[in-house]
């Protein structure tokens, strides 16, 4: 049976007229709810700009935060789907801290079968999150950072001779490289106890890895807005997934554990942690516990361990370049802390560092890696002290860049100020004012390594190198609108570095 013209236009009418209906269906969800928001455009909801490829998630977010100055929230809608956007701190606090039990999940769901490792810390439901994250705290636990200080403090000494020749050769440095090979080794030999040798092999496959992994394109793209649509997703999002990644990690991480079992390997690092779920599973509460499920989480350290101490050194010797008088400061600070141990970093010496350490809050604050965070309520709520109620299931966003760049809470934002960060002045703010690492239960599992491996790279640059910008640093700092939450230039970040006389 064929359908005459007159009657596959009418089907592909019908068809648009049931799609156009779906997606404004929901469209009255925050007036109902006295939730005010810009007006939502069909298809697009209110997300038309990222739809399109030229605006980011983050952008929107910024426009409506400054729309909506006096609101404590703002309604949106990605598509048609209802979402939160936070603005008031203390509802921030609300759902990261207060009522954290009712907010556990984040927004991104892991979907095995589309992305093979997504079940991962970072994206796990609260049920297999909350055992997992107990189990794999006690691996940056302040006292397992101190054992593993010498290994981080082995890739620095790498980092300042690779340094010595790439300075040699007289051109500008392109900070994200060679502060990624940096950061590469050192979770390589901090958390899976493996050489990398990134900084030492331009072919190391971790690099290359990392590299591809951290690439934005259409594909990267087309992606990450197929899951707004989660139906179409399940159908064809594993069309996106580059299976190379899946393959590398799944066999790295099976051979180093393996390894491990076979020769009765104990190094107290991240893949020991790997063991002993894999060998007792039953004590971590977990359900299933195959190597894809371990492979996942060795990825998500990988990645998370890497780029977001690679992108916060980048950001942190830009902002050096540009400020000669708070490099100085800081090298002195450097100089006058390591006289009491003959110039060897020690853990304690980084932490005697205040003048380094406000300097790398004031880097988090104007560059804070992941632009926004999100939760989901796993039960109906209302925000206290307001009549805003929310359903189970719906999501939330903190604009995070949007706060840490509001002239009202930072005067002059754009200004680089360690100021901002002594004592008394963090103080005076709103801690929710403040997001770099997230908060609550679910901050970031990582914060304190790599706070560490990022001050180290910044300390092994200015004992040996005065920092300046150079013709290739660039102008004005053009954000990939292709990522999702992530802060990261579309160029490079180069500087001019040149060996300090004394
Ligand atoms: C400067 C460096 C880093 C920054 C700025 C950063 C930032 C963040 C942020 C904002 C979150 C989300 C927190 C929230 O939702 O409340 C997060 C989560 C996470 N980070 Fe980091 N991170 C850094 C370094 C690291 C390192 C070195 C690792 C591991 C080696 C790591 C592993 C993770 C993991 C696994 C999560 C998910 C935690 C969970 O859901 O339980 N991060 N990070």
């Amino acid at each position: 049976m064929s359908l005459s013209i007159t009657e596959t236009l009418g089907l592909v009418v019908a068809v648009f007229l049931l799609i156009y209906y779906y997606s404004v269906s929901k469209f009255e969800f925050w007036q109902k709810r006295g939730v005010k928001g810009p007006k939502p455009i069909p298809f697009f909801g209110n997300f038309k700009d990222v739809f399109l490829g030229r605006g980011c998630v983050h952008n929107c977010f910024e426009k409506v935060y400054y729309d909506y100055k006096d609101e404590p929230v703002i309604g949106l809608y990605a598509g048609y789907n209802p979402l939160l956007v936070l603005r008031d701190p203390d509802l921030i606090k609300n759902v990261l801290i207060k009522d954290f039990p009712k907010f556990a999940d984040r927004t991104l769901p892991p979907h095995r079968e589309v992305e093979p490792l997504s079940e991962h810390l970072f994206r796990l439901e609260a049920e297999r999150w909350r055992p997992l994250r107990a189990r794999l705290s006690s691996v940056f636990a302040s006292g397992k950072l101190k054992e593993m200080f010498h290994l981080l403090l082995e890739c620095s000494e790498h980092f300042g001779q690779y340094l010595e020749g790439m300075v040699a050769k007289g051109k500008p440095i392109e900070c994200r490289e060679i502060s990624a090979k940096f950061t590469t080794d050192v979770i390589g030999s901090c958390a899976f106890g493996i050489e990398m040798n990134a900084l030492a092999s331009e072919d190391s496959e971790f690099r290359k890895m990392g590299r591809k992994i951290f690439q934005t394109s259409w594909r990267t793209m087309i992606k990450d807005r197929l899951r707004d649509y989660p139906f179409l997703f399940k159908l064809i999002g594993r069309f996106f997934v580059d299976m190379d990644i899946v393959a590398f990690f799944t066999r790295i991480t099976k051979e180093s554990i393996d390894y491990r079992i076979e020769h009765n390997v104990r190094r107290h690092d991240f893949v020991d942690s790997l063991v002993d779920l894999k060998q007792n599973p039953d004590k971590a509460h977990l359900p299933e516990m195959d190597d894809l499920f371990l492979t996942a989480q060795a990825f998500v350290f990988f990645i998370a361990g890497f780029e977001t101490s690679s992108l916060t050194i980048s950001h942190f010797l830009y902002e050096l370049a540009v400020n000669p008088s708070i490099q100085e400061k800081v090298r002195e600070e450097i100089k006058t802390v390591l006289q009491k141990t003959n110039g060897v970093v020690t853990y304690d010496s980084i932490r005697e560092m205040k003048y380094l350490d406000a300097c790398f809050q004031e880097t988090l604050r104007k560059y804070p890696v992941l632009v926004w965070i999100s939760r989901t309520a796993l039960v109906d709520h209302t925000f206290p002290g307001t009549k805003i109620s929310i359903p189970k299931g719906q999501q939330v966003f903190i604009p995070v860049y949007a706060i840490q760049m509001d002239p009202e809470i930072y005067p002059n934002p754009q200004v680089f100020d360690p100021e901002r960060f002594t004592d008394n002045n963090a103080k005076s703010r709103h801690p929710m004012f403040f997001l770099p690492f997230g908060d609550g239960p679910r901050n970031c599992i990582g914060a304190r390594f790599g706070k560490n491996q990022s001050k180290m790279a910044v300390i092994t640059v200015l004992s040996k190198f005065k920092v300046e910008v150079c013709d290739k640093t660039f102008k004005k700092y053009d954000m990939d609108k292709k990522v999702l939450f992530f802060l990261q230039p579309t160029h490079g970040i180069h500087v001019k570095m040149t060996k300090l006389t004394e």
